[in-house]
């Protein structure tokens, strides 16, 4: 059962970024009041969000560190929901703590503000990284990483999601706090904000041709927007909890590219693997039931990488290459 948009008061943290952005452009158009944080308001890569549709009514945005309590506080005063989306996006072990501590303060200034409903931005580096999982088993919200293996990997991204993760659901279950979790894997698609974020940047090495080989390995993507949308369903609906995977493809790195390659074959993309030798990984399965129960339909694949590079080219982040037939 969902609950009315108009006039609610949300707040998105992290609104400048690539998700972030999305967020807030899907909220205004449902009619929320929106608040976006971000470190510098005033930097000019966070513009783009004053110009989408309803922000000149009821987006306003708020300076909020998550390592700063006071101004999490100041920024989720009065409102009824809050998305936290911020964290750095980084395997910098010495980031790993911001993401943490980030999310424990906000949790517990959400509560302190009266906040009841916290919707976190996980990830599929939570889920999927246990090396001891049986390959035939479906993929759910049932599946965790392996700390340890994260910590021997150096895979220090995929270990601060997934303890910040836990210490969300810790806070909230001590706070009082309807928490509800969404697990976006690679997320691309067109981009709002004129800076490059992480998932994006890879297939921009890819289309440039500076990556000279891929994995024999399965990559999990979904389209920005669906993660946006995600995160709406699961604050709307009183019914939902927990976790809710939101993933929309699963396939190896060599169809990946290869999709790239037929849709832009104008591109130096490369066709090397990495260990040629081995046989190619096989996709898990995966299931995102919960999700689809409450309406999640997936973009295609093949819509979001082309929207992926044609935002990239738009943006100036790779070049304008042009296909042959086309000239
Ligand atoms: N993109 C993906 O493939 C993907 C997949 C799964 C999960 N996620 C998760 O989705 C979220 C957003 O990712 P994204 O791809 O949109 O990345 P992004 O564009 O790099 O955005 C990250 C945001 O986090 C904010 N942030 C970083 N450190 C902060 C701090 N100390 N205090 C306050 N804000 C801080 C940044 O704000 P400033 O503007 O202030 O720098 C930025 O808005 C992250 O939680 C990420 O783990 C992303």
């Amino acid at each position: 059962m969902a609950e009315a948009a108009a006039e609610k008061l949300v707040c998105v943290t992290g609104a400048g970024g690539f998700i972030g952005s999305w967020l807030v452009k899907e909220l205004l158009q449902r009619g929320y009041v929106v608040r976006g944080t971000a470190r510098h308001p005033e930097d000019p890569k966070n513009a783009h969000l004053l110009a989408l549709d309803g922000a000149q009514e009821r987006l306003s945005l708020y300076h909020a560190d998550v390592l700063d309590y006071m101004s999490l506080r100041r920024a989720f005063s009065l409102c009824d929901g809050v998305f936290h989306v911020a964290s750095p996006v980084s395997n910098d072990p010495d980031l790993v703590p911001v993401a943490i501590e980030g999310t424990k303060n906000v949790l517990n200034a959400a509560a302190d503000m009266g906040v009841q409903r916290v919707v976190f931005t996980s990830s599929y580096g939570a889920v999927h990284m246990n090396p001891n999982r049986d390959p035939d088993r479906t993929v759910d919200e049932s599946c965790w990483s392996d700390l340890e293996f994260c910590k021997q990997t150096q895979n220090w991204y995929c270990y601060a999601k997934m303890v910040a993760e836990k210490t969300a659901m810790e806070e909230a279950s001590k706070r009082g706090i309807q928490l509800l979790i969404v697990v976006p894997p690679g997320t691309i698609g067109r981009m709002l904000q004129p800076t490059l974020n992480l998932s994006l940047s890879i297939v921009a090495t890819y289309m440039k041709g500076t990556k000279k080989a891929y994995s024999n390995a399965v990559g999990a993507y979904v389209d920005v927007r669906d993660v946006a949308l995600a995160h709406i369903l699961v604050y709307e609906d009183v019914s939902t909890h927990g976790r809710y995977l939101c993933i929309g493809h699963m396939l190896h790195q060599s169809e990946f590219l290869q999709m790239m390659r037929d849709l832009f074959p104008q591109y130096p993309i490369t066709t090397k693997c990495k260990d040629e030798n081995k046989p190619l990984i096989k996709p898990y399965k995966f299931s995102t039931q919960r999700l689809n129960a409450l309406g999640m339909k997936f973009t295609t694949l093949k819509e979001s990488l082309y929207n992926t590079v044609v935002s990239l080219q738009e943006n100036g982040h790779i070049p304008v290459l042009l296909h042959k037939s086309s000239l």
